[in-house]
């Protein structure tokens, strides 16, 4: 199996592999500017909350290469304005506000560079071993929950390695799962309008040689229905105090059909993807997008030229509809308050 990995930092230069297109071609952008990274996070090369952080991380020691002396006021400039690119997922915030804290003081350009570049490929090794944590948590609970020998897991949006740069969050419990053999069918709903699941999930499962098939999203209650579905697992991009969960746009559905059908429903997210500061989901703000990415397929114009679009990237799952939610430090359930050390 060869995996390009989605982020890679080599020769002062960042290397991403462009998500828009996979599957079909595996392309890789390079970034040597702070306005070359902003863009390829605004216009999705990368993606996925993680990922996000660790191109951000990189992008600012972009920044400090190109500038002839390391002034920590105009580089918190460069800072608020990388975290505009995508609003909704805390970890390009959380990565951007622990490199200004790491730089605090530092008056030394190549000082500032090799300790920004250094945190980079650490948090990418940590999130490897993380995420692994994380998933176990899960396989753990289902089991315990739901004794069985094999599983029909359903999953949206994509949250493997071009997602996490690791083994992922919910794609890592379905690898987990997979590693002890207790996987029966993969269920990767497509996810409109970007189709992560269809053309990056899929990707990522057949690399892994995962059984999966595609499905499309109006077919959750279908599956769950007929009980082809034991349990759901879904990432995250913003999980706030009381366990109110932004994701991809879809996944509330998904969490209230599968209470109505009585499927355990698992969010599994790295903590820096919590935003305890924020009491509930009624304040995250959630990224618009274009119309375009609706009204269009590609270059093909799909609804009629006078209709317009509503594009939300994200919704928020009620934390009282989440089974359990999974990080490093363990998995947690209803009713949430999460603290600063989760
Ligand atoms: O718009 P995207 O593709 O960046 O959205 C990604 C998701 O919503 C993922 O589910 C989320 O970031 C978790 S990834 C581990």
């Amino acid at each position: 199996m060869s995996i390009i990995p989605p982020i890679q930092f080599k020769d002062d230069e960042l290397i991403l592999l462009d998500q828009r297109k996979l599957p079909n071609e595996e392309v890789l952008v390079k970034c040597k500017t702070l306005q070359e990274g902003y863009t390829a996070i605004k216009d999705m090369v990368v993606r996925g909350a993680p990922c996000i952080g660790f191109t951000g991380i990189f992008t600012l020691a972009l920044w400090i290469k190109n500038n002839s002396e390391f002034n920590f006021t105009e580089f918190s400039s460069a800072a608020s304005f990388l975290i505009e690119a995508r609003p909704t997922a805390v970890n390009l915030k959380y990565e951007v506000d622990t490199v200004l804290s790491l730089l605090m003081g530092v008056k030394e350009k190549d000082k500032a560079y090799d300790l920004v570049v250094n945190y980079g490929h650490e948090q990418i090794i940590k999130s490897e071993k993380n995420n692994r944590m994380m998933s176990e948590n899960v396989f753990k609970h289902l089991r315990e929950l739901k004794p069985q020998d094999k599983y029909n897991i359903l999953t949206h949006c994509n949250t493997g390695f071009l997602a996490c740069g690791s083994i992922g969050t919910a794609l890592g419990v379905i690898q987990v799962m997979h590693e002890s053999n207790a996987i029966n069918m993969v269920y990767a709903d497509e996810t409109r309008p970007y189709l992560q699941g269809s053309r990056l999930t899929a990707y990522e499962l057949g690399k892994l040689g995962i059984k999966h098939k595609v499905v499309v999203e109006g077919c959750a209650s279908y599956l769950m229905k007929n009980k082809l579905i034991d349990a759901i697992v879904v990432g995250a991009d913003r999980i706030a105090r009381n366990g109110d969960t932004a994701n991809k746009i879809g996944t509330s559905n998904l969490s209230i059909i599968a209470k109505h059908y009585g499927i355990p429903f698992y969010v599994v997210a790295p903590t820096n993807s919590f935003d305890v500061k924020t009491n509930d989901g009624s304040t995250i703000e959630i990224e618009l997008r274009e119309e375009e990415e609706i009204l269009n397929y590609k270059e093909y114009r799909i609804a009629p030229k006078t209709s317009q679009a509503l594009n939300p990237s994200f919704d928020i799952t009620d934390g009282s509809l989440i089974t359990g939610i999974s990080n490093e430090n363990g998995i947690f359930h209803a009713p949430y308050d999460f603290k600063e050390n989760i």
